[in-house]
């Protein structure tokens, strides 16, 4: 099963409440914009969210960008019509749904299901909207694999690590630094493999969640750099300040990118005029492992236009 390959090395939080905010965000050059009914949203401003969001996907210019609408969690009254109210009103606009604090596969069978009813009253295309399901809680993440494989509209799996840190009690106020104390090495690594591992195992893209201290623009890509390191395609940004970061941190360097151009080259050129499995580029042995590699970064790199 693949997921369509759309870029999100930058996914921009806006919420849906305001207008401004909604307006600004078409101008920005973020990968993916997702549009929030959730936990930027007040209780009291959640219906007119609604409105805002759908008349935002229908008026406004998101040319190049994934469009997505960050629903309310299944354990809130909201859920059902934020999907019925945004998709009914601007589900040929939309690209994905986004369901937060996501536990179970039947969650997002729901949300499929749902889906489906909608885009058969409303006569768009079956199935073409995808889901974005967010880990963040330990029922979620003790649950992944099977969240991953739950529906064939499944995009990405999205850590979330402010509801995480809350939902572990971790001692910390600081979201997505090291929590104090803590000396033994990165305190998310078992959780961002552990993502990373059920989003590749089924298809799906691995994104990592907000940086919260939106000045410090430093402290976003060392946090950025080390998801990126892992695998991770992309990071949500909260701040313009952090959009360009979070595009150069999830894309490969110009000379990693020239390198693996390199040995794709040299490789094809082995195999298939040399009829080698494996020779020298350099003072480096390469060989099919070596090529699924450069593959991937260079896939990456061409998607960022280098
Ligand atoms: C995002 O939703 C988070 O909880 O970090
Ligand atoms: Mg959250």
């Amino acid at each position: 099963m693949a997921a369509p390959l759309r870029s999100r090395r930058s996914c921009l939080a806006v919420p849906g409440s305001n207008p401004r905010f909604l307006e600004k965000a078409q101008g920005l050059p973020a990968d993916e914009v997702f549009l929030d009914l959730e936990d930027s949203v007040a209780p009291l401003a959640k219906e007119e969210a609604r409105e805002n969001v759908v008349a935002a996907l229908r008026g406004g210019d998101w040319t190049g960008k994934v469009r997505v609408v960050r629903v309310n969690d299944l354990t809130t009254k909201w859920t059902y019509r934020d999907v019925i109210e945004v998709v009914e009103g601007a589900g040929d606009v939309l690209d994905c749904v986004m369901l937060p604090k996501v536990q179970s596969a039947e969650q997002v069978v729901w949300l499929d299901l749902l889906l489906t009813q909608i885009e058969r009253t409303m006569g768009y295309e079956t199935g073409r909207i995808g889901i974005e399901a967010q880990i963040e809680n330990a029922r979620g993440l003790v649950e992944v694999d099977r969240i991953a494989a739950a529906s064939p509209r499944l995009e990405t799996l999205v850590f979330g690590p402010a509801d995480f840190m809350a939902s572990i009690n971790m001692r910390t106020l600081v979201v997505g630094e090291q929590p104090p104390g803590y000396t033994e090495g990165d305190a998310y690594h078992y959780i961002l493999m552990r993502i990373l591992m059920a989003a590749r195992a089924h298809g799906l893209q691995a994104i990592d969640g907000p940086y919260l201290q939106i000045r410090d623009v430093d402290g976003y890509r060392r946090v950025a750099g080390r998801a990126a390191a892992l695998g991770f395609d992309g990071k949500w940004v909260l701040h313009p300040g952090q959009v360009d970061a979070a595009n150069e941190v999830f894309s490969p360097s110009q000379e990693d990118y020239d390198h693996a151009e390199l040995i794709l080259d040299a490789y094809e050129h082995a195999t298939e005029v040399e009829r080698r499995g494996a020779v020298m580029l350099g003072d480096e042995m390469i060989d099919e492992a070596s090529r699924k590699m450069a593959l991937v970064v260079a896939a990456k790199g061409r998607a960022a236009g280098l």
